[in-house]
């Protein structure tokens, strides 16, 4: 049996499946009797839904007025939908997280990365996930399957080429929490790869003291 309250995120560039996926990963456990929770920054809930609004389809912001909007989603999301289902011993899915930040803000933007850490600190609480896949993906075949484009994905191609590297520099940093997958391949294999870095850390999570 699996443990209760685990925390993974799925991040990587534009048109790479994850959302996809990540509904077919919490079909699965829910048909194998787990509580799964999924979920989404930015947009989950009514005060998700208006920033992502804001963040996607309204005006070009500034990048700070950009990264405090999306902090501001993250803190609220965090309180009112994360922390409380964890506590409530569920799976937790979130398509996009604090590595968003860290990557489209300071990696492709170029605000500073430490303190954009500290800032995802503050918003988050100190929650971080136990697992993170990044569906790695040529941004060029990315951008080509996303039909309607947000006011982020008409971001020039070079900017997507430093969201790409960017995720793979973070992969590297912190090599225990993430898997890397290949989102090239045909989405069944991509799901499968999911589902093989998922259970095996659910068993890393259980066997460890
Ligand atoms: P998506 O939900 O369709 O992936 O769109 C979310 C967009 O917002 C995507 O372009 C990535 C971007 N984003 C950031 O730039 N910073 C963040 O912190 C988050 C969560 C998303």
């Amino acid at each position: 049996m699996y443990p209760p309250a685990v925390f993974v995120t799925l991040e990587g560039p534009e048109g790479a499946g994850k959302s996809t996926v990540a509904h077919l990963l919490a079909e699965r456990l829910r048909g194998g009797g787990h509580k799964a929770l999924l979920t989404r920054e930015p947009g989950s809930g009514e005060v998700g839904s208006r920033l992502r609004e804001l963040l996607l389809s309204g005006e070009d912001l500034d990048p700070w007025t950009e990264t405090f909007l999306f902090l501001a989603d993250r803190a609220h999301h965090v309180r009112t939908c994360l922390t409380p289902a964890l506590g409530a011993g569920s799976l937790v899915l979130c398509d996009r997280f604090t590595d968003s930040t860290v990557v489209y803000q300071g990696h492709a933007r170029g605000l500073p990365i430490e303190t954009l850490r500290e800032l995802n600190d503050h918003a988050t609480g100190g929650l971080a996930p136990d697992l993170t896949l990044l569906f790695d993906l040529d941004p060029a075949i990315g951008l080509a399957r996303v039909a309607a484009k947000d006011r982020l994905d008409r971001q020039p191609l070079e900017f997507h080429e430093r969201v790409r590297a960017g995720f793979l520099a973070e992969a590297e940093r912190e090599p225990d929490r993430w898997a890397v997958l290949d989102a090239s391949a045909p989405i069944g294999s991509v799901t499968e790869s999911a589902w093989s870095a998922l259970t095996s850390r659910l068993r890393q999570v259980t066997l460890s003291p």
